[in-house]
């Protein structure tokens, strides 16, 4: 498949099936993450695979819109060290490599956002408090199949300055 589809047919997945992910997908997720540019070639990222039904069950509390993380096979805790000059940039662009390639593995995700309570992310995973937690992705096969739509190039591009369409 072309890049552009692969991108353009990603969709965030909150169901999965109750079939097991196996390492060696996780281990080329994490590589797509590895892959990702990163400033000054930093590459601050480290990673948390949590497969332990009873951690994945106190993640899902995080807020309202991460329950599903629960009933994914698998998730994985991004993280970004400190001494990254762009340490939410670097974890970002990893994550964002990540979910391209849980998708062309016809596995789904979701980010879900940890802001809410970052606290508890911290406490269950043991983190130290020099990384910053980009996310946790639950890892799972689709039980679900959304659509969803995107404003188009000519809405928000403009050309030589802002407001020359
Ligand atoms: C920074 C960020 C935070 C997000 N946080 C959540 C979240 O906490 N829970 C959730 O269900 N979805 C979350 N999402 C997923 C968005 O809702 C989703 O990407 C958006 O609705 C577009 O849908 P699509 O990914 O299927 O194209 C987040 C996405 C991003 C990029």
């Amino acid at each position: 498949m072309d890049l552009l589809e692969i991108i353009k047919s990603r969709r965030s997945i909150r169901r999965y099936e109750d079939r097991d992910v196996p390492d060696e997908l996780i281990y080329k997720i994490i590589e797509a993450g590895i892959w990702a540019p990163s400033s000054n070639h930093c590459e601050p990222c480290e990673f948390i695979v949590i497969r332990d039904r009873e951690i994945k069950e106190k993640l899902s509390k995080i807020s309202p819109w991460s329950k599903f993380i629960a009933d994914a096979p698998v998730a994985i805790c991004i993280l970004s060290n400190k001494a990254s000059s762009c340490v939410i940039m670097d974890g970002s662009i990893a994550v964002m490599n990540m979910l391209l390639e849980i998708h062309s593995l016809g596995l789904g995700s979701c980010w879900v956002d940890v802001k809410y309570n970052e606290k508890l992310v911290r406490d269950t995973l043991n983190i130290p408090d020099n990384y910053e937690i980009i996310t946790v992705i639950p890892i799972g096969y689709p039980a679900e199949n959304p659509t969803s739509s995107r404003k188009s190039v000519n809405d928000c591009t403009y050309r030589e300055r802002y407001g020359n369409k």
